[in-house]
């Protein structure tokens, strides 16, 4: 979800304004993966790194982190199951217990499982996994995505907005075979026709996963 920053300065405003609009973003692409019967949908709201950012930009995506769960909770009578995945450690105190909350609260809806990745770096997952790993024993590629922070199937689409053609650590272990699209609309103003175009377009995408297919 990038852009929110470049959204709100072309506009003059402060950045966390562009967090605010970018939370509205996320809640019309959760309805819309819902109407379309998309049974996972991960959102990368806060990486390891994001910790470099000024202390008053970390407290305000906290507390926007906060409101998606609250927001969340809306979501309950949609059948909405909430996953968190990222390092606990560091996370406002009130912040942490919402979320071991929410997840409670959603774990047996299946209506679409909605993973926010807070406080979350892929090579942080992998070293957490490959350690877990280790200590039940051989360290193999599947005892390490036995290990990883939850048991959700592997991205098929990773969408990063915002312009930039990178991962930003972004499931580096799971996006092995995801398809990859990159587009340059800030996430605030990412529209659900967007959104179905890429989902068309990877309904034509051909995905043989490194095997020879006619
Ligand atoms: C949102 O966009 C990313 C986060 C939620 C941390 P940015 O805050 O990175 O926005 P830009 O890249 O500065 O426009
Ligand atoms: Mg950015």
């Amino acid at each position: 979800m990038d852009g929110n920053g470049r959204w709100a300065k072309a506009r003059g405003l402060p950045r966390v304004k562009g967090h605010e609009e970018g939370l509205r973003t996320a809640r019309k692409v959760i309805d819309y993966s819902l109407a379309r019967g998309i049974k996972y949908l991960s959102l990368y709201v806060f990486s390891t790194e994001n910790w470099k950012r000024p202390q008053a930009e970390v407290a305000a995506l906290f507390s926007l982190a906060g409101k998606y769960l609250d927001d969340f909770a809306d979501f309950c009578s949609k059948g909405v199951r909430v996953v968190v995945s990222g390092e606990r450690e560091g996370l406002p105190q009130k912040l942490a217990r919402k979320i071991e909350e929410m997840q409670l609260k959603t774990a047996d809806f299946d209506a679409i499982c909605v993973n926010l990745c807070i406080n979350y770096g892929g090579r942080r997952e992998i070293a957490h996994a490959a350690q877990r790993a280790a200590q039940s024993g051989a360290v193999s590629e599947q005892s390490i995505a036995a290990n990883l922070y939850n048991n959700l199937p592997f991205p098929d689409v990773i969408v990063r907005t915002g312009g930039q053609k990178r991962l930003s650590n972004f499931m580096l272990f799971q996006a092995a075979y995801a398809e990859l699209y990159f587009s340059d609309t800030l996430w605030p103003d990412f529209s659900c026709e967007e959104y179905q175009k890429i989902l068309e377009d990877y309904c034509g995408r051909s995905r043989n996963f490194g095997a020879i297919t006619e």
